[in-house]
């Protein structure tokens, strides 16, 4: 049995803090590798190459983005220089950046390759088809990874469904981001991918998604633009563990949590 841990949305301060108390505190200490998502991990807005290099000595091996990728904007000009960071496998092929990672994992002589795939029902930013897009990334890679992890990075939970059942049997996992609330429905498909919708946020859940509440209650009644700072209160830790089974490219376990923590 080989135990990762995934870790969803970093949101801003608040949760890179988090996550890095938690990972000194409270990770398995059987865990073999951490990959987190950090597509709101600078400000609520994208990421870093400093911020990347925080959260890597924090215990983040990879990082994954979403739709907020270029929201910093010399991170186009820096995202090539990062070792342990992917951009979404779908986004159109001028993009900058690794589409998948590609892994060894420590103290083991297995590979695990990594993608996030972005959804296309209510996300603005261009993106080709994740299916097929999902086709072409396990072509590319199942000859030299032990083990796939997918992220599905979308607003419905249809397309998730969808998606996990495309990949049940070529991914060993297949968990959703985007959402920032974590879904009840972890479990091993038939064909021995762990599946979840959603996994949540590493935040503040006195929020919207993260955000301060009064100004997106504001902006939800008159529209206007203003502000919407990230939030500081009641900083969440929102993962999960998976088992994979060393002898095969599938899973044994899925395990979703969320950990309040003290700062
Ligand atoms: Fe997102
Ligand atoms: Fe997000």
């Amino acid at each position: 049995m080989l135990k990762i841990l995934f870790l969803g949305d970093i949101v801003g301060r608040p949760g890179r803090h988090g996550v890095a108390h938690f990972l000194k505190e409270s990770l398995d200490t059987d865990t073999a590798l951490v990959i987190a998502n950090a597509e709101n991990s600078a400000g609520g807005n994208g990421l870093t190459s400093k911020i990347s290099l925080e959260l890597k000595k924090s215990g983040c091996d990879l990082l994954t983005l979403g739709d907020h990728v270029w929201d910093q904007k010399n991170f186009q000009n820096e995202i090539s220089t990062l070792e342990n960071v992917c951009r979404p496998y779908n986004l159109p092929l001028e993009n900058p950046g690794k589409k998948y990672l590609l892994h060894k994992i420590p103290q083991t002589d297995k590979t695990i390759a990594v993608a996030t795939f972005l959804g296309r029902s209510f996300m603005k930013i261009q993106s080709d088809c994740p299916f097929k897009k999902f086709d072409l990334f396990y072509q590319e890679v199942v000859e030299t990874a032990d083990f796939l992890f997918v992220e599905m990075h979308a607003e419905t939970t249809a397309e998730k469904i969808a998606f996990g059942w495309h990949v049940n049997g070529r991914a060993s996992a297949v968990v959703g981001t985007h959402t920032h609330v974590q879904t009840a429905d972890g479990e091993i498909l038939d064909q021995g991918t762990a599946y979840l919708t959603d996994v949540g946020m590493c935040g503040p859940h006195r929020s919207v998604l993260g955000r301060e509440v009064d100004p997106i209650i504001q902006r939800f009644q008159d529209g206007l633009p203003r502000k919407c700072p990230v939030a500081d209160k009641d900083v969440r830790v929102s993962g999960c563990y998976i088992e994979l089974d060393s002898m095969q490219k599938i899973a044994l376990n899925i395990k979703p949590f969320q950990q309040k923590i003290d700062l």
